[in-house]
């Protein structure tokens, strides 16, 4: 199954993608983690991106497509993917067409005041990405991931002002992507309100499975 991940930065696409990779059986491709991971390599791709995203805008699509694409050219998803923050432009999802068809595009239905609250207390892992929340989701020793024994920190683009600009990128460039998947009938809108394990039965519900 090919699916994308839709939603506002903080919806809690990552944390319910690594609950489908187990139900599913496919690969969690996140554009922004391979950022991410590209920044803390210090690689090239990092240093062109890292002010960009600190500063919560988007990276140029020229870029991000082709990431992509070779992303998805791989063996492991070939089979499927989660696609989970891309494509995020109509043009990244018009040039996502042509080179490969999604069944579907799961909506993560959630208002801003609930966005704000995840964002606010989430706390990644620097060694294996899982994302832990200061109330809802707290590591049992403080600043040390319960999974792997990481660095536990607080992302960057998690500070109030770059919030704020994710949030307007996300309404100006991002929102238009709902109609333009729901008039392709491919939209499946998840209500991501509730607590975790209810928002996997929300969408496990919206798939038939
Ligand atoms: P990216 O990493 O994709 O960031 P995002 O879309 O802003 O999404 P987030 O990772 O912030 O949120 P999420 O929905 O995954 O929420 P999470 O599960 O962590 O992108 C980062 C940057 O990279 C972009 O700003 C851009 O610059 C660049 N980029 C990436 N893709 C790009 C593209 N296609 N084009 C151009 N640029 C691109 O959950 C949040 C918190 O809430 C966590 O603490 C979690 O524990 C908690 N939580 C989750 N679910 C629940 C729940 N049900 N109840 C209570 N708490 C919950």
């Amino acid at each position: 199954m090919k699916l994308i991940f839709l939603g506002p930065p903080g919806a809690g696409k990552g944390t319910l993608a690594v609950k489908a990779v187990d139900i599913l059986g496919i690969p969690h491709i996140s554009t922004g983690a391979i950022f991410r991971q590209a920044i803390a390599a210090g690689s090239p791709l990092g240093l062109k991106v890292k002010a960009i995203i600190d500063a919560g805008k988007l990276v140029d699509d020229e870029t991000t497509i082709e990431l992509v694409r070779e992303r998805l050219a791989r063996d492991d998803a070939q089979k499927g993917y989660i696609l989970d923050g891309f494509p995020r432009t109509i043009p990244q999802a018009e040039t996502l067409a042509a080179f490969s068809a999604v069944d579907k595009v799961v909506n993560f239905d959630i208002p801003d005041s609930a966005v704000l609250e995840r964002l606010g207390g989430r706390r990644v892992c620097r060694k294996c990405g899982y994302n832990f929340h200061t109330v809802f989701d707290k590591p049992a020793k403080e600043g040390t991931c319960d999974h792997c024994g990481g660095e536990v920190y607080t992302r960057d683009d998690d500070r109030p002002e770059a919030i704020q600009k994710r949030l307007e990128v996300y309404r100006a460039q991002t929102a238009p992507l709902i109609d333009f998947y729901r008039q392709k009938g491919l939209l499946l809108d998840v209500d991501a309100r509730p607590a975790v394990d209810r928002v996997t039965e929300n969408f496990k519900r919206s798939l038939g499975l």
